[in-house]
């Protein structure tokens, strides 16, 4: 299994900005994607909202809301969970985002390539 090193992993700070990254799918399309720290882990999902397929964040690595508990669309305002990425409110509950394989080790982030769709 390849991984692929997205940077220094202590540059996520805990309810901080996340990581915007791209990952290449199964079918060869380019999709964006981001990565953040909640609750001392690493989480990371392709970036785009359960309700239409756009980006969650208006201000580049702002995912989370003014609480900095809930992930949260700011197109219609759909809330997420952090750890699972299943939509909590707005206007697609019971959805979710689409997650990927990370982990931190050597103090980078890596993402295990071919692991998503
Ligand atoms: S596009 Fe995200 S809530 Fe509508």
């Amino acid at each position: 299994m390849a991984e692929r090193c997205l940077g220094d992993a202590t540059q996520l700070v805990e309810r901080g900005l996340a990581l915007r990254f791209t990952v290449t799918d199964s079918k060869g399309n380019e999709r964006k994607a981001f990565a953040l720290r909640f609750g001392g882990r690493v989480y990371a999902y392709i970036n785009e909202c359960a309700h239409i397929p756009i980006e969650l964040d208006f201000n580049p690595g702002d995912v989370l809301d003014l609480s900095r508990e809930y992930l949260v669309c700011s197109t219609h305002g759909a809330y997420y969970l952090p750890q699972t990425g299943l939509c909590v409110g707005g206007p697609c509950p019971g959805r979710r985002l689409e997650p990927l394989p990370v982990s931190e080790h050597d103090e980078q982030l890596w993402l295990q390539e071919g692991l998503y769709r």
